[in-house]
């Protein structure tokens, strides 16, 4: 008995990355899975290597009429919904903070978090149907100050989405939490391979993370493992938040 066996999970983004991992770790440990991207194609390769548990569909997250056709999806393929996972919500903007436009705030909170609660707002009545979960992807940026501001705030307010979500919908049996990954090796850095040489000396556990570190949190969250755990944030970042007592450390003669 896997702890996925008979569950269904809708995974945003999982075109690669972290949302690819997230849909192979969840359909290894026995569940079925939507797997949805802006990229229709990466969305049904994925899919077709996992085989007969998975179907992939183009999903644009800050399409409404897009998330209520995924949701539909995989209920009419899979016969219910047990996992929501809000993976979509890069960084979309890089500007400068004190140039940022309205248009820039309004393009990161519309793929970040808005779409996020939109994704929630879809699938509850088939969540609150099984007693399903959610779990949304954050970022260490929405819990201390790394940098890129629009996409930090965005990420910070899904903390209080989860967590009045959570507060709202827990006596439906319905959980919401979040991972809140450090840097993690994907497609996301392939332009800035030196990037991350640099950023791993940040790192108290001495590497960036891989997508599969932040699939295992993801799929113990979403598991019944953790059905007495909602509203919560789980960094899974390497010990990056240790922040000072890190540096004293590195410092220390
Ligand atoms: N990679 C990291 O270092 C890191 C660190 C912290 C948090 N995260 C978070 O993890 C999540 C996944 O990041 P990643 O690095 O795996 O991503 P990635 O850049 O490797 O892949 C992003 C995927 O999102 C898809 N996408 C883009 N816009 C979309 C939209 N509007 N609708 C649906 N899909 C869309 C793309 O087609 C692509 O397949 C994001 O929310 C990101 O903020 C990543």
């Amino acid at each position: 008995m896997q702890r996925y066996d008979g569950r269904v999970a809708l995974v945003t983004a999982a075109g690669q990355g972290i949302g690819k991992a997230v849909a192979e770790r969840i359909a290894a440990e026995g569940g079925s899975v939507l797997v949805t991207d802006l990229d229709g194609e990466r969305a049904a390769q994925v899919a077709a290597k996992i085989g007969e548990r998975a179907l992939g569909i183009q999903v644009d997250v800050t399409s409404r009429a897009d998330i209520d056709a995924a949701v539909a999806a995989a209920v009419e393929r899979f016969g219910r919904l047990d996992l929501l996972v809000n993976n979509a919500g890069g960084c979309i903007v890089t500007s400068d903070p004190e140039q940022t436009t309205v248009d820039d705030w309004h393009r990161q909170l519309d793929v970040t978090l808005i779409s996020a609660a939109q994704c929630i707002q879809s699938a509850l009545p088939h969540l609150r149907a099984v007693r399903g979960n959610v779990v949304t992807i954050s970022s260490v940026n929405g819990l201390a100050a790394f940098g890129n501001l629009e996409y930090s705030a965005a990420k910070a307010g899904q903390q209080s989405m989860t967590q009045n979500f959570a507060a709202r919908h827990g006596r439906d049996g319905v959980r919401f939490n979040i991972v809140a990954p450090g840097t993690i090796r994907t497609p996301n850095w392939d332009s800035m391979p030196q990037a991350l040489d640099r950023l791993k000396e940040m790192y108290p556990l001495g590497r960036v993370g891989e997508p599969e570190d932040i699939a295992a949190a993801v799929a113990f969250l979403g598991s019944d493992d953790a059905s007495w755990i909602t509203g919560q944030t789980l960094p899974v970042e390497g010990g990056v938040l240790t922040g000072p007592a890190f540096l004293i450390h590195q410092t220390r003669p």
